[in-house]
C-alpha cells in the first residue's frame, strides 16, 4: 500500500509516518528529511537548498523529484511507501503519478491531516527531535523524557529546526496555501482523497489513519 500524507507544516505528517513505519513496516519517504540530510552532510545540493529552506520557500521541483526518483529506484518498499511532504506542487504530483506507473505501483490513498493555523504555530514552536533517530517531541503534548534520554534510542542529543521560527513558518504556510493546497482538488478528482482530523490526539489520529488503511473499499 502506497500513501501520501498531505497537510501544512506541523500538521503531524512526520509523527504519523513514523508510527506507520513502526507498526506496518512501511517506508517513509520524507523530502524534508532528505534535504536536511544533504544540508548537514554539506553536499553541493545541500548548500544550494540551505537558504531556501531556512526562508521557508519551496526547493525546486527538479531537485525533489530527483530525490524521490532515486529512492523509488533504490529502495525496497516493504509494506509500502509513505510520501511525507511530497508532492507539494502539481508538477510534483504528476511526476509522482508517472514514477509510480513506471514502477508498476499503485497510489492507494492521499490522507489530508486537517488542522488550523493557530494549532500549527503552537506545534512548530514546541517541536524538538532526537538528533540520532529523528523521534519527534513537543514541549507540551509529547515532552522529552525526564531522564533526558530519547524513548526510542536513548540518545541525549535533541535538536530544534532552523526553520521553526515565526517568520519562516509564515512563509511555509503561504507556500502551502498557494502551491500545495491545490493538490487537494487534484486528488479529490482522482478519488484518492481521505481526510482525518489532525487536531485530535496523536493516538486518535493514528486510529483514524489505520481505519482508512484497513478499509478494503
Ligand atoms: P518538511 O520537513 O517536509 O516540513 P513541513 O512540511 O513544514 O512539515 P513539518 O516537518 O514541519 O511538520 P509535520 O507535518 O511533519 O509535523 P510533525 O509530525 O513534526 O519540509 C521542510 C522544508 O524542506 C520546506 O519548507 C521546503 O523548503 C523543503 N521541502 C521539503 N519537501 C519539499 C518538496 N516536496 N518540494 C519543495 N520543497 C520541499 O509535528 C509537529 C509537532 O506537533 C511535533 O512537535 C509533534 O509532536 C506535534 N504533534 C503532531 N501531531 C500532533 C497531534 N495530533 N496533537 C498534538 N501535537 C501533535
Amino acid at each position: 500500500m502506497n500513501i501520501i500524507l498531505l497537510g501544512p507544516p506541523g500538521a503531524g505528517k512526520g509523527t504519523q509516518a513514523r508510527h506507520l513505519v513502526d507498526t506496518r513496516d512501511m517506508v517513509q519517504l520524507s523530502t524534508g528529511d532528505m534535504l536536511r540530510e544533504a544540508k548537514d552532510s554539506g553536499t553541493e545540493m545541500g548548500k544550494m537548498v540551505a537558504d531556501v529552506m531556512a526562508r521557508g520557500d519551496l526547493v525546486t521541483d527538479e531537485i525533489v523529484i530527483g530525490l524521490i526518483r532515486e529512492k523509488l529506484e533504490d529502495q525496497t518498499d516493504h509494506g509500502g511507501f509513505i510520501f511525507d511532504g511530497f508532492p507539494r506542487t502539481l508538477a510534483q504530483a504528476t511526476a509522482l503519478d508517472e514514477l509510480l506507473k513506471a514502477a508498476g505501483k499503485p497510489l492507494d490513498h492521499v490522507i489530508e491531516l486537517g488542522v488550523n493555523d493557530e494549532a500549527l504555530v503552537a506545534r512548530i514552536a514546541g517541536r524538538s527531535t532526537c538528533g540520532n533517530c529523528g523521534e519527534v517531541y513537543h514541549d507540551v503534548t509529547k515532552p522529552q523524557p525526564a531522564d533526558g534520554k530519547c524513548v526510542k534510542c536513548g540518545s541525549t542529543d535533541f535538536k530544534r529546526r532552523a526553520d521553526d521560527n515565526e517568520e519562516s513558518l509564515r512563509n511555509r504556510l503561504m507556500e502551502y496555501y498557494k502551491k500545495t493546497s491545490p493538490l487537494l482538488g487534484y486528488y479529490y478528482a482522482h478519488e484518492l482523497l481521505r481526510r482525518v482530523d489532525g487536531l485530535a490526539e496523536i493516538d486518535d489520529v493514528q486510529g483514524d489513519i489505520a481505519a482508512i488503511l484497513n478499509d478494503p473499499a
